[in-house]
């Protein structure tokens, strides 16, 4: 069965002429399919370089947004409507309009997990990829509003020394990998590295057990999932505790097939990324559904936001 739809997706593909986009935490076989699989900020940036007519985006809906915004002339389409983002549903456009009434002469970043309306409200967008850079970029002695991710925005704050206000967002994931989880997995494993997104409920005690010297630096790494897989790569480790979505367990396997890779939780899954299966992805491509598109006006204020975010490496 899953061999047949596996041919059948590939078929409908090469007729479509279409590529297939795929974040780190997709399911394995979607992951196995696609063209690209990566970050949200190499999705970002992939959705601006490929060359078809039809992008599926395996991903969820504000993935789908941000591919749309770079390719107004193409068919973007995501195999699932209802794959949303608890974190960018913490931020409506009016709330950004509010908080930035509040803070006339402030400069708002944006979180790429955010929708479009939002961003077309920001004056940055950043990912967890290029999030620091973009912070150090911002011209200084101006206010920062930064949303939606309490944790990432704490992590910032720390990381480069500047002064912010940030939104209380979190995504329910990442808020649910605490300090307690990964004290026990050093327990369990006292000579593996750790690999942590910095959406992570544990994200400011990290920091700080690195600083004191409580965790040895070169042990502990706070990453985007693409530089997850980079690291794993380079490192001399050969076991690696992940605190993140544990869709990336399936690359990080794949590429390292010497190393090793846990999770600090199993149960840290996204449900709205899982909602993307082989049988949605083949009806996505089938029946040219679900189109997403983004009204020209929005897109054009979100386009600013995101392209800036692009021209700092
Ligand atoms: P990346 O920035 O590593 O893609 O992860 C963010 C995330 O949670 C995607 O939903
Ligand atoms: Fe959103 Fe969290 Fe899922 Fe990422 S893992 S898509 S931040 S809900």
């Amino acid at each position: 069965m899953t061999a047949s739809l596996v041919e059948e997706i590939l078929r409908l593909k090469r007729e479509r002429n279409a590529a297939i986009l795929a974040h780190n935490y997709q399911r394995p076989e979607i992951q196995d399919l696609a063209d690209v699989v990566a970050d949200s900020l190499k999705l970002a940036r992939s959705a601006t370089e490929i060359d078809a007519p039809i992008i599926v985006l395996c991903g969820v809906h504000f993935m789908a947004e941000t591919a749309a915004i770079a390719n107004p002339d193409k068919t973007v389409l995501i195999p699932d409507l209802n794959a949303g983002c608890s974190l960018a549903a913490t931020i409506q456009a009016e709330d950004v309009r509010r908080w930035r009434a509040e803070h006339p002469d402030g400069i708002v970043v944006a979180y790429v997990n955010t929708s479009a309306a939002v961003k077309a409200e920001a004056d940055y967008c950043c990912t967890s990829g290029n999030a620091v850079s973009v912070i150090r970029a911002l011209p200084p002695d101006v206010p920062v509003l930064f949303l939606p991710d309490f944790f990432l925005g704490s992590y910032l704050k720390e990381i480069t020394g500047r002064e912010m206000d940030i939104w209380m967002g979190e995504c329910h994931v990442h808020a649910g990998l605490t300090p307690d989880m990964v004290a026990a997995k050093r327990g369990e494993f006292p000579d593996a590295e750790f690999l942590v997104h910095p959406e992570c409920g544990c994200v400011s005690n990290v920091v700080y057990a690195i600083g004191s010297g409580d965790i040895p630096s070169e042990r502990c790494h706070i990453l985007s999932t693409e530089r997850m897989m980079a690291r794993a790569r380079s490192s001399p480790a050969r076991r690696f505790v992940v605190a993140t979505e544990t869709g990336v367990l399936h690359r990080l396997r794949r590429e390292n097939p010497e190393k090793e890779f846990y999770a600090v939780a199993e149960e840290a899954e996204c449900e709205y990324m899982k909602m993307i299966t082989l049988e949605k992805l083949r009806d996505s491509l089938r029946d040219l559904k679900y189109r997403v598109s983004v009204p020209p006006d929005i897109a054009a204020k979100a386009r600013r936001a995101i392209d800036r975010m692009l021209a700092i490496q």
